[in-house]
């Protein structure tokens, strides 16, 4: 399976901080936002990813995170000129994707929970089962989300776009799990109201064919918002407690690339050497002496 990040937009809820900057690059306390929604497909067993963003901001991507081999995996980048809606990503990945299943994680979404590891795993067999997996998770006001709409039995009968009265309070999270019927499909969307090819879209035809499978995440999972600057605050005070708390960092890149076996021992002291100036460096050195 192939991963997609897409890191484009031009962040204007969160003027005047992405004026000159990508909003994916700010911090969420320690780490760039960015490394929370790699860190998902990294956790996913993921090591072929494309990373989509801006002609002004790919670079500053490529500086960030390189090919990729510095943590054992592959990462590729590709340019999109206007933000024509998420599903773009599908006909802009096209070539990257090939023949494969894809993931697409939407750059500025966090996740953190007990046995994510485990749903992913979960969302992958699903994927190779129905055609393609997607989240519900339950917010107090999902008006600005994807919202799954179920009948009396439970069973999901659509997905809304940003709807004014939602028919339950499940929002659909930035993280979709797709066979690679995808990109016929994304070819064929058409531009919604505010014109962008909407992934709501995408999944509301995998739903037509009785391809779709909705998973509910439970109260245990944490979906941040990055949405404004009080969401950006908040998050980073989340991922500040736990790490304090638990002394397990949250999406440290460098980790789970060497839990995932993508790097060895050697490889992950040389990038604890490169940051020990920080604590996020210092973690890193810690883990080698468990
Ligand atoms: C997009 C999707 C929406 C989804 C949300 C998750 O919204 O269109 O369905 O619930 O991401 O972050 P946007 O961020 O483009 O407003």
């Amino acid at each position: 399976m192939k991963g997609i990040i897409l890191a484009g937009g031009k962040g204007t809820r969160l003027y005047p901080n992405t004026i000159a900057v990508s909003k994916q690059l700010l911090p969420i306390y320690d780490k760039p936002l960015i490394y929370y929604p790699l860190s998902v497909l990294l956790l996913a067993g993921i090591k072929d990813v494309l990373l989509i963003s801006t002609p002004h901001d790919i670079d500053n991507y490529k500086e960030l995170l390189g090919d990729g081999s510095r943590i054992g995996i592959n990462i590729e980048y590709k340019i999109q000129t206007e933000p024509r809606g998420l599903a773009d990503a599908f006909i802009l990945g096209e070539e990257f994707i090939g023949k494969d299943s894809v993931c697409l994680v939407l750059g500025d979404n966090v996740f953190y929970g007990n046995r994510f590891s485990d749903t992913l795993k979960s969302a992958i067999q699903s994927t190779e089962k129905y055609g393609a997996n997607i989240f519900g998770i339950m917010v107090k006001d999902p008006r600005a989300f994807g919202v799954v709409e179920f009948d009396k039995n439970g069973k999901v009968i659509s997905i809304e776009e940003k709807p004014q009265k939602p028919k339950s309070d499940y929002a659909v999270p930035g993280l979709y799990f797709y066979d690679n019927d995808v990109i016929e499909i994304a070819k064929n969307v058409k531009p919604s109201e505010r014109g962008e090819i909407e992934i709501t879209a995408v999944n509301n035809a995998y739903l037509e064919k009785g391809r779709l499978h909705v998973t509910l995440m439970g109260r245990g999972m944490a979906w941040l918002d990055t949405g404004s600057p009080k969401g950006m605050h908040k998050a980073a005070g989340f991922v500040k407690t736990v790490q304090e708390m638990q002394g397990f960092y949250i999406s440290c890149i460098e980790e789970i690339a060497w839990r995932k076996g993508f790097i060895d021992d050697d490889k992950l002291r040389k990038l604890g050497d490169e940051l020990s100036m920080t604590d996020y460096g210092q973690y890193i050195l810690s883990l080698l002496e468990e």
